[in-house]
């Protein structure tokens, strides 16, 4: 027994923000924020708008692309580090939203990574024969955990949610999956606040270390990839799309560089989605699929890396 992705969906709010915008915000540039990260514009959540939200746009345009119904879904897992409250999970906030009964539901806490945590976890469901049908969704809104004086995080990120549909099938479509973490580098990205005695304590918003994150990630990035291809008994070569998060355009080009990816064969989203952590995979993943760039058959690997650290790959058969 296998699980395939049958159907994928995604969703970005409305609100377009240009770097010329941010650069009337922030002391920034448009030149400044291409050159460093690729980066042209973002999305951005309206104010009344949260991750289940965001969520529910991308799983329905995915369960329609699967044409299944509420009913057959069996598991509902999102990944996400921006959930709408403490608790009841974004999960269960979505699966309400979306009218599916009684399916477990929970979500997923490996920042960037998070998606591909997911998406790990759901194959072991479909694969053990607990459920036919799982939805897996990346969902963010970073924007409310950014500091918008901090030129250094807030022109980095975005918001959105990309969706996937997973059934059971005879023929491999999850080839392999590997996740990893190393708990020991939290300090080098991490939103360090807590909620005490009613209050935010501590420092809500993301902070980074931009150099020290750029190295570890184009590393693992690489080995993860090797290490999922090597489970396969594939090369890179064999690999149609590689769909990295999609943090920085320089990241992507080095990790395809050091993986002998040959760049045309990367898509690349970050330049108009920014970094929207567990939505990024399913996004780009999405985008490629509807615009004809991933066909049926095509073997796609998904990489992702975040905060925690936290790292994985999917060998993916469409
Ligand atoms: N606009 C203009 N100037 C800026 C900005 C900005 N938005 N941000 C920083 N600067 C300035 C700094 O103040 C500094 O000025 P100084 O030399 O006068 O002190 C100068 O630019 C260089 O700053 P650095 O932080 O050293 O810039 P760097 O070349 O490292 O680029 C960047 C920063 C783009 C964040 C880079 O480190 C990077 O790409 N890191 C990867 C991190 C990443 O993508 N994180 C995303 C989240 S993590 C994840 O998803 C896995």
């Amino acid at each position: 027994m296998y699980s395939r992705i049958i159907g994928t969906g995604s969703y970005l709010p409305a609100n377009v923000v240009t770097n010329a915008e941010l650069a009337t915000r922030v002391d920034t540039s448009d030149e400044w924020i291409r050159s460093r990260t690729g980066i042209c514009q973002r999305h951005l959540a309206a104010p009344d708008q949260t991750s289940s939200m965001l969520a529910a746009e991308a799983a329905q345009r995915a369960m329609t692309a699967a044409g299944v119904t509420p009913e057959q879904i069996g598991l509902v897992i999102v990944a996400t580090s921006t959930p709408d409250f403490i608790f009841p999970s974004t999960a269960c906030l979505l699966q309400a939203r979306l009218g599916i009964k009684r399916s477990p539901a929970f979500d997923v806490q490996a920042v960037c990574s998070g998606f591909v945590y997911a998406l790990d976890i759901a194959d072991k469901f479909v694969r053990s024969g607990s459920c036919s049908h799982a939805l897996v969704v990346g969902a963010e809104v970073f924007s409310r955990i950014l500091d918008w004086n901090d030129r250094g995080t807030c022109v980095l990120f975005g918001d959105g949610a990309g969706a996937v549909v997973l059934a059971a099938s005879d023929k491999p479509g999850i080839h392999a999956s590997v996740l990893h973490a190393d708990g020991s580098h939290a300090g080098i990205l991490s939103t360090p606040g807590q909620i005490r005695g009613g209050k935010v304590t501590g420092d809500p918003f993301l902070r980074m270390d931009g150099q020290a994150v750029f190295k570890f990630a184009v590393r693992v990035l690489d080995e993860v990839g090797r290490e999922a291809l090597a489970i396969c008994n594939m090369r890179p070569a064999d690999v149609d799309w590689l769909i990295p998060h999609q943090a920085n355009v320089r990241i992507l080009e080095a990790t395809a560089k050091k993986l002998g990816i040959d760049p045309s064969h990367v898509v690349i989203t970050v330049d108009r989605h920014a970094n929207t952590s567990a939505a990024s995979i399913p996004l780009a993943l999405d985008l490629a699929v509807r615009d004809g760039r991933i066909k049926p058959g095509q073997k796609i690997l998904l990489e992702g890396v975040g905060g925690g650290f936290t790292w994985g790959a999917a060998l993916v058969e469409m």
